[in-house]
C-alpha cells in the first residue's frame, strides 16, 4: 500500500524480534494492505539478522503486493477487483471478468465491446499449430498437449515477446486468453481423430469453447444457451485466485524475464497436479471408484486416516476455511444443467450430494474445516456436458489463463520487482574431504 495513504500512527508499525541466546533485538516493519492480514516486512532480515524466515508452502508468506484479487478464507470471501465473486458470476460475463482482471475495472459498452473484438479476432491458430498437436499421439493427456503447444505458442508469436514492450505484453495476453480455448478444444478433438473445429467470430466467447469441442464439419452445431451460461460462469468462477500454485509459478518464471508464453506453461504444468487443478478429474475418479453410496463410509474412514493417503479430493483449500464460494455457485450451476438435460437422478451428483453431506457433519473435516472446494462440482458439470474427465483441467487452464496473465503483467510493471530467489534451512553435510574413488568403500 503506497506509503501516503498509511495514517501517521501506523507509519511506523513495528514487530520486535529477540534472540533469547544473544539477547539482539530487532525491529521490523508492520506494512498494511487496503484489507486483509497485515505483514511482517523481511526483506530486510537477512541483511540486517543473518537470519532467514523458514516457510515451506508459504503458509504464512506473502510473496507479493497486488491489488488483483481477494480471500478472505474465514468468511468465505472471494474479490475479484473489490466485486463480490458471487456478483459476477450472477450479473457478468467471462469478458467483462477477462477485462476486470486486466484492467482494474468492469468495462463500459464501448471498451466491452472493443475488447469483446480483440479477443475474438485473437481466437484463429498459426495454421502450422495444427501440425505441431500432430507431433503428439493421439492418446496424449490434453494437458500434456497444452503445456506443449502454449510453450511453443514463443517459437510462433515473436512480435509478442518482448516483456519490456507494454504492446508486446497486451497483444501476448490477448494472444494466451483467446488462443487457450481453442488449443484445448483442438486437443480434445485430436484425441477423438476428428477435424479441428475453426474458431467462429459470431459466437461469444464460451459458445465458441462449447462450439469448437462438440460441432463437426458434417452438420450444423447449435450450442445449448443453458450450457454455454453454465461454462461462461464456470469460466468466471476459475479466473483467478490470489496467489496459488499456478500463479505463483507463472509469478517466479516470469521474474526471470521469460517470455510470458513460457511462463503460462509452466503455469499449466503446476495446475495439472492433482492438489491444485487437478483435483477436478481426480473427484470424478474418486466418485466413480467409491461407486456407491453404502461405501461412502469407507472412504471417509481412509481420508481420516493418517496412514493412508488417500484424501477426500474435491475437499479441503489451503486459504478457505470455510465454504469455498465458488463452490456454492458451482452447485446451482450443476443442478440447472442436470435439470436442462433431464439428468436430475444422475447417480455420481447423488452419490457425491450424500458425500459432501457426510464429510460436513463428520467431526474430522468439521474439525479441520474441510470444506467442498471449486473442484467438488464442476467435474460433474463437465461430465453432464459430456466433457471427459480428462479435459476438466484443461477447462481449468482456459480459464486461469486470465488471472495468470493479469498478475505477470501486474508483477512485470511493479517497479520494485526482481527476480524470486529463495534461500533454505541447509541440513546436509558440511565441508568434508575427498576421497578418491580407491577409497571409497
Ligand atoms: C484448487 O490455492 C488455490 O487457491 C487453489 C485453487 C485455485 O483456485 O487456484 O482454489 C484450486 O487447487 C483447490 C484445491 C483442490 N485440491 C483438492 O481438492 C485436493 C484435496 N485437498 C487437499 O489435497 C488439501 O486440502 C489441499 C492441497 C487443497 C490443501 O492442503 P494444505 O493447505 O496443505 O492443508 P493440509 O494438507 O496441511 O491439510 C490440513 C489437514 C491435514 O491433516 P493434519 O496433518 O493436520 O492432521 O487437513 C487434512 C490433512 O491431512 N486434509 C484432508 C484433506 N485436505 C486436508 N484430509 C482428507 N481429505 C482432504 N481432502
Amino acid at each position: 500500500m503506497s506509503d501516503e495513504n498509511v495514517p501517521a500512527a501506523e507509519k511506523n508499525r513495528t514487530v520486535t524480534l529477540i534472540d533469547n541466546l544473544t539477547g539482539r533485538r530487532f525491529e521490523l516493519p508492520i506494512l498494511s494492505g487496503s484489507t486483509g492480514p497485515d505483514v511482517i516486512d523481511v526483506r530486510k532480515l537477512f541483511q540486517d539478522t543473518g537470519y532467514f524466515t523458514f516457510d515451506p508452502g508459504y503458509t504464512s508468506t506473502g510473496s507479493c503486493e497486488s491489488s488483483i484479487t481477494y480471500i478472505d478464507g474465514d468468511e468465505g470471501v472471494l474479490l475479484y477487483r473489490g466485486y463480490p465473486i458471487e456478483d459476477l458470476a450472477q450479473h457478468s460475463d467471462f469478458m467483462e471478468v477477462c477485462y476486470l482482471l486486466l484492467y482494474g475495472d468492469l468495462p463500459n459498452a464501448d471498451q466491452k465491446r472493443k475488447f469483446e473484438h480483440d479477443i475474438t479476432y485473437h481466437t484463429m491458430l498459426h495454421e502450422q499449430m495444427a501440425k505441431f498437436i500432430e507431433g503428439f499421439r493421439r492418446d496424449s493427456h490434453p494437458m500434456a498437449v497444452m503445456v506443449g503447444m502454449v510453450g511453443g505458442m514463443s517459437a510462433f508469436y515473436h512480435d509478442s515477446t518482448d516483456i519490456t514492450n507494454p504492446r508486446h505484453r497486451m497483444v501476448a495476453s490477448y494472444r494466451l486468453i483467446a488462443k487457450m480455448a481453442t488449443m484445448a478444444t483442438w486437443a480434445y478433438k485430436y484425441s477423438l481423430g476428428q477435424p479441428f473445429i475453426y474458431p467462429r467470430n459470431d459466437l461469444r466467447f464460451a459458445e465458441n469453447l462449447l462450439h469448437m469441442m462438440f460441432a463437426v464439419p458434417c452438420e450444423p452445431y447449435r450450442v445449448n444457451p443453458v450450457l454455454a451460461r453454465a461454462m461462461d460462469r464456470i469460466l468466471i468462477l476459475h479466473a483467478d485466485h490470489e496467489q496459488n500454485a499456478s500463479t505463483s509459478t507463472v509469478r517466479l518464471a516470469g521474474s526471470s524475464g521469460a517470455n510470458p508464453f513460457a511462463c503460462i506453461a509452466a503455469g499449466i504444468a503446476s495446475l495439472w497436479g492433482p492438489a491444485h487443478g487437478g483435483a477436478n478429474e481426480a473427484v470424478l475418479r474418486m466418485l466413480e471408484e467409491v461407486g456407491d453410496k453404502r461405501r461412502i463410509g469407507e472412504y471417509v474412514r481412509r481420508a481420516k486416516d493418517k496412514d493412508d493417503p488417500f484424501r477426500l479430493m474435491g475437499f479441503g483449500h489451503r486459504v478457505y476455511r470455510n465454504y469455498d464460494p465458488r463452490a456454492r455457485i458451482m452447485r446451482e450451476s450443476c443442478h440447472a444443467v442436470l435439470n436442462e438435460l433431464d439428468m436430475r437422478d444422475d447417480p455420481l451428483l447423488e452419490l457425491a450430494m450424500e458425500l459432501e453431506k457426510i464429510a460436513l457433519e463428520d467431526d474430522y473435516f468439521v474439525s479441520k474445516k474441510l470444506y467442498p472446494n471449486v473442484d467438488f462440482y464442476s467435474g460433474i458439470i463437465f461430465r453432464a456436458m459430456g466433457i471427459p474427465t480428462s479435459m476438466f483441467t484443461v477447462l481449468f487452464a482456459v480459464a486461469r489463463t486470465v488471472g495468470w496473465v493479469a498478475q505477470w503483467n501486474e508483477m512485470i510493471e511493479d517497479p520494485t520487482q526482481k527476480i524470486g530467489r529463495p534461500r533454505q534451512l541447509y541440513s546436509g553435510p558440511t565441508r568434508r574431504a575427498y576421497k578418491p574413488l580407491a577409497q571409497r568403500v
